[in-house]
C-alpha cells in the first residue's frame, strides 16, 4: 500500500523516505517501492526507451548481454530484488540501497564483498539530461549491467582491495600531515583512475570506428555516449597508468579526454599493476587538482586503518 509519504515519490532532491533515513544517520536503507510516483516510473521508461537504440550502437557486447540477463523492466523502475535475483547467480555482485553519498572507504569496501551501493532515488522529469548526482537510472542502467561480467565484476573487488591496501600502507607514517598528503595522492589516484575506467572508459574492438563504452558515466546518458565516441572533440588514447593517475578529471562538463583498454582482463591487469605501484610508493606525489578530497572520504579511510 502506499504510505503517506508516496505523492512525492522518490524524486532526486526531494524523497522524503530517503531524507528521513539519512537524518537518522542511516546509509543503508531498504528500497520502498509502493513510494514511487507515476512520475518517477514514467521518468525511467523516458531515459529506457531513449537509451536503448543508443546502447545498441554504442555499449560494449557485455553490457547488451548484461541487460539481457538481468531483464531490466523498460516501463518502470526496476525492483533491487528482482535485479539482484538475477546477478548475484552471475558474479555473486548485488545492488545495495543507500541514502545517499557513500565514504571513499566505506565505497570501495563494498566493492570489495561484491556489494554495489545503489541510489533508489530518480532524476526529475524536467532534469533527464544531466544529473550532477549519481540516480537509479545511472547506478542500475548504467552500472549494474557491467557486474554480471567476470573480469569487470573482479575488477571492483580489485579496486576495493586497492582501498585496503591505500588505508593499511599510510597507517604506520607517525608524522600526521605526512600521513595525510600521502594518503590524499593514494586516494586522488585511485579516483581518477576509477574515473576514467569504471565510469567513462572506452574499449576497442566493437561500435563505431572500433570503439564502444562501457563506463557508466557514458552508459546513462544518452548525450555523452554518443559524443564520446563520434566526436572529434574528444581525445582517445590507450590507457597508461601513468597518465590516468595524473589526468585532472572534471565533472561538470562532457569529457574532452579519454583511455581505452583492450579488454576486461587487460582492465584488472592494470588494477593490480597499480596496487604495485602504490605499495612501491610511486603514487605518494600524483599531479594536484580534481577531484578535490573531500574530508568525509579522507576520514574513512583514515578511520579504516
Ligand atoms: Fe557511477
Amino acid at each position: 500500500m502506499p504510505t503517506t509519504t508516496s505523492a512525492a515519490g522518490l524524486t532526486t532532491g526531494h524523497a522524503p523516505f530517503v531524507e528521513s533515513a539519512r537524518n537518522r544517520g542511516e546509509l543503508y536503507i531498504s528500497q520502498p517501492y509502493d513510494e514511487y510516483s507515476k512520475e518517477n516510473h514514467e521518468s525511467w521508461q523516458r531515459l529506457f526507451a531513449r537509451m536503448q537504440p543508443r546502447w545498441e550502437r554504442y555499449a560494449n557486447p557485455y553490457f547488451l548481454h548484461g541487460l539481457d540477463a538481468l531483464d531490466l523492466p523498460h516501463d518502470r523502475v526496476p525492483r533491487l530484488a528482482d535485479v539482484n535475483r538475477r546477478l548475484q547467480p552471475l558474479t555473486g555482485f548485488c545492488a545495495r540501497p543507500v541514502s545517499g553519498y557513500v565514504p571513499g572507504f566505506l565505497f570501495f569496501d563494498c566493492l570489495k564483498r561484491r556489494e554495489f551501493p545503489t541510489t533508489i532515488t530518480i532524476r526529475p522529469p524536467d532534469r533527464l539530461d544531466y544529473l550532477p548526482e549519481p540516480d537509479i537510472f545511472h547506478d542500475v542502467a548504467g552500472h549494474v549491467p557491467m557486474h554480471t561480467e567476470k573480469w569487470f565484476a573482479d575488477t571492483l573487488v580489485r579496486f576495493g582491495e586497492c582501498a585496503h591496501t591505500a588505508a593499511e600502507m599510510t597507517a604506520g607514517i607517525a608524522d600526521y600531515r605526512e600521513r595525510v598528503a600521502k594518503l590524499t595522492s593514494l586516494m586522488r589516484a585511485m579516483s581518477r583512475f576509477f574515473w576514467f575506467t569504471v565510469e567513462f572508459g572506452l574499449m576497442r574492438g566493437h561500435g563505431p570506428g572500433g570503439i564502444c563504452a562501457y563506463g557508466s558515466g557514458l552508459l546513462s546518458s544518452w548525450g555523452e555516449l554518443a559524443h564520446a565516441i563520434d566526436s572529434d572533440q574528444v581525445q582517445r588514447y590507450p590507457l597508461q597508468l601513468e597518465w590516468v593517475v595524473n589526468q585532472v578529471a572534471e565533472i561538470d562538463h562532457y569529457q574532452p579526454i579519454l583511455f581505452l583498454v583492450d579488454s576486461f582482463d587487460h582492465l584488472f591487469s592494470l588494477v593490480d599493476e597499480f596496487e604495485r605501484w602504490m605499495r612501491q610508493g610511486r603514487l605518494f606525489n600524483v599531479a594536484p587538482g580534481l577531484p578535490d578530497i573531500a574530508e568525509t572520504d579522507l576520514r574513512s579511510f583514515l578511520d579504516a586503518a
